[in-house]
């Protein structure tokens, strides 16, 4: 598929991708959203593809949000559906993806841009990266699952201080507080990603993929994680990768996954 906002690069198992609209600093419009949506799902299908790094393009922004201009005409019914099919298609459909995303933010990541950071597994930030999440200083709240994602990763008090103040922090105080992982110069971001990645990618994807859901599940709804995880690490046991793994160490040789 031709895609117009986003760019994607694929080496070795890694998919990049990056977020293309540097003029509007990547702010994320309708088409954009859908675009992001169509990559993510065919990479995720794609069992050659064993991680997701997301990024902006430029040294500006990560993404500075949802797009402004498009919703600010809109009514009651139509902002509950921007924020329930934006939820669907790309922020929940993200954070239960089976395919590791790790968020690289190299710059402004507001609003509907740190929904998106929040809603990958985990996030590494450039030492230029201001994160934020705005929404009331223009009238509304996040929509994109904000309010929700933001205190489970730095605790209800540092979301409703960062929510009321509409404030940003930078990649230092989002470290101290648990929203990224690392903080590191702005050459070593993608260096940094890819190296987590390599890691990744020497493990099991079929296991890695039920420990998604099994840590998922704790912030589900009605749903018991510790049981999940029994049903997640039973199934374990009847994968190829099970049998590898555990043959492989027994073996004393490297195991040789195919997620099966
Ligand atoms: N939606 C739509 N357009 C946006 C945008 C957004 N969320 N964020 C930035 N842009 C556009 C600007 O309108 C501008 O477009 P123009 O050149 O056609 O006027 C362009 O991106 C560059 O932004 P600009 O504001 O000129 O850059 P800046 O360096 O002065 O300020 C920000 C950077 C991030 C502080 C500022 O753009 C901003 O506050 N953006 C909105 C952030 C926000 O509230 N996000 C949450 C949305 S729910």
């Amino acid at each position: 598929m031709n895609y117009e906002n986003i760019l994607i690069t694929q080496e070795n198992g890694l998919a990049t991708i990056t977020i293309n609209r540097p003029k509007k600093l990547n702010a994320l419009n309708k088409a954009t959203i859908q675009e992001l949506h169509e990559a993510f799902k065919s990479l995720n299908d794609d069992a050659n593809t064993k991680v997701i790094i997301i990024t902006g393009s430029g040294e500006k922004a990560f993404v500075a949000g949802a797009d402004i201009s498009e919703f600010a005409h809109f009514n009651v019914t139509q902002g509950e559906e921007l924020a329930r099919n934006g939820q669907a298609i790309l922020f929940d459909f993200v954070a239960n993806l089976s395919t590791p995303v790790i968020a690289a933010i190299n710059g402004f990541a507001l609003g509907g841009g740190l929904e998106l950071a929040m809603a990958a597994h985990f996030r590494i930030a450039s030492d230029n990266a201001k994160m934020g999440l705005p929404e009331v200083s223009l009238g509304v709240i996040p929509g994109y699952g904000g309010t929700q994602r933001l205190p489970q990763l730095v605790g209800k008090g540092k979301a409703m201080e960062m929510v009321m103040t509409a404030g940003m922090i930078g990649a230092d105080e989002a470290l101290a507080c648990g929203l990224v992982n690392y903080a590191v110069s702005q050459e070593d971001l993608l260096p940094l990603a890819q190296k987590i990645a390599s890691k990744i990618m020497r493990n099991s994807p079929v296991a890695i993929a039920h420990a998604i859901k099994a840590i998922n599940d704790n912030y589900t709804d009605g749903t018991n994680g510790f049981e999940s995880e029994i049903t997640q690490f039973g199934i374990c046991f009847g994968t190829d990768d099970f049998k590898e793994g555990t043959t492989a160490f027994l073996e004393k040789r490297k195991a040789t996954f195919t997620g099966k």
